[in-house]
């Protein structure tokens, strides 16, 4: 028999959906199209090798060593240099900045420059890698400050304010591979189909539904928090008139913290520890990690907030510098704000 098939329904590869919304948005030129379609395919790439995590000490034929922990730096590193290498030599890009490395990522003095700058976070949430938990890739690109500038980018050219994002978004190695990504024309959901090796897309036009379901944070150390997030998760446990009906989700891999966040509704929140002097603005960085999610979170009809301002009107003076966030649902970023105001 024949299945029957629903004749309206498309199916739409990623780069069928870059190349469509480039003929729609003005910022979108060639350049554009093909940095996007270059970090999915660093995507499809580096789920091969999550895919494999756990066998590197079985097959043993990596050259890598078998110490166990390592693996774990060790995909950082090859996700890192998939991103990087895959993007130096384009001419696209005038320069990079990615959380493993302590200064800017020069292009190479062999290869063109471009207009774009590219962010990247290449593998969030890696403390879970070895208890096979979704884990993921963020991303946000830039204009250079002088765009007909033809020479090397510069570390200013990184420390632009989230509000000028061009483009972010992120893929997750979960139970499937998915990229979400916006233009700043809404955001929209890819799920890669592994059998032909291409994102297809699955989730159009997401938008965060206006009734939250989870609230998501390390309650474990809700006792170092300052008192206003303190008493913001008393409120979203029921206290002072708070929502009686959430729900608790947390990973401990942003990425999916945030998807789920994204999907469901809800709040993802990092507030800062008053006992770590070390990280006085708490531990999620802002160029690579904060922004890019705070844009789609903006763009999905949410608020990013570092609980006094929104996350995309910080401007960032170091290029691995942090931020506290609450991002989701906008009435509950709102109320995070009002108790950090009240208490502190
Ligand atoms: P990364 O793996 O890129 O260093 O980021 C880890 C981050 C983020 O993914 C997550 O939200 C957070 O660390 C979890 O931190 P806690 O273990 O302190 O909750
Ligand atoms: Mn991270
Ligand atoms: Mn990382």
């Amino acid at each position: 028999m024949i299945p029957k098939t629903n004749t309206n329904s498309q199916l739409i590869t990623i780069e069928r959906h870059i190349l469509d919304s480039e003929r729609k948005l003005p910022e979108a030129t060639g350049d554009l199209t093909n940095l996007l379609y270059d970090i999915a395919l660093a995507g499809k790439i580096i789920t091969n090798h999550t895919n494999k995590a756990g066998l590197a000490e079985i097959l043993g034929d990596t050259g890598r060593t078998n110490v166990q922990g390592e693996v774990v730096q060790q995909l950082d590193e090859i996700a890192n240099q998939i991103i990087f290498r895959l993007n130096d030599h384009t001419g696209r890009l005038a320069v990079m900045v990615s959380e493993e490395n302590p200064d800017i990522l020069p292009i190479p003095e062999k290869y063109k420059t471009g207009r774009y700058v590219l962010s990247f976070d290449p593998l969030d949430g890696s403390s879970n890698i070895d208890y096979n938990v979704s884990i993921g890739t963020i991303f946000a690109i830039h204009k250079r400050l002088d765009e007909d500038d033809t020479g090397p980018g510069a570390v200013e050219d990184c420390l632009q304010k989230g509000r000028d994002i061009v483009a972010a978004g992120y893929i997750l190695y979960g139970s499937s591979t998915m990229m979400i990504y916006s233009a700043g024309a809404g955001v929209n959901g890819f799920t890669l189909d592994p059998q032909i090796g291409e994102f297809l897309l699955s989730h159009p036009n997401i938008q965060i539904p206006q009734k939250p379901k989870y609230f998501s944070a390390n309650l474990g150390y809700k006792k170092q928090w300052c008192l206003g997030a303190q008493k913001f998760s008393e409120w979203l446990q029921g206290e002072e008139g708070g929502p009686q009906n959430l729900s608790l989700r947390y990973i401990g891999s942003m990425v999916a913290d945030f998807h789920r966040t994204l999907l469901s509704g809800g709040i993802f929140y990092y507030p800062v520890d008053t006992t770590n002097p070390d990280k006085p603005r708490g531990k999620l960085r802002l160029i690579y990690e904060l922004n890019p999610l705070a844009f789609l979170m903006e763009q999905a009809g949410g608020a990013a907030s570092d609980g006094e301002q929104p996350v995309l009107d910080l401007k960032p003076a170091h290029l691995h510098e942090r931020a506290p966030v609450f991002m989701g649902n906008k009435e509950l970023v709102q109320q995070a704000e009002k108790y950090l105001a009240q208490y502190g």
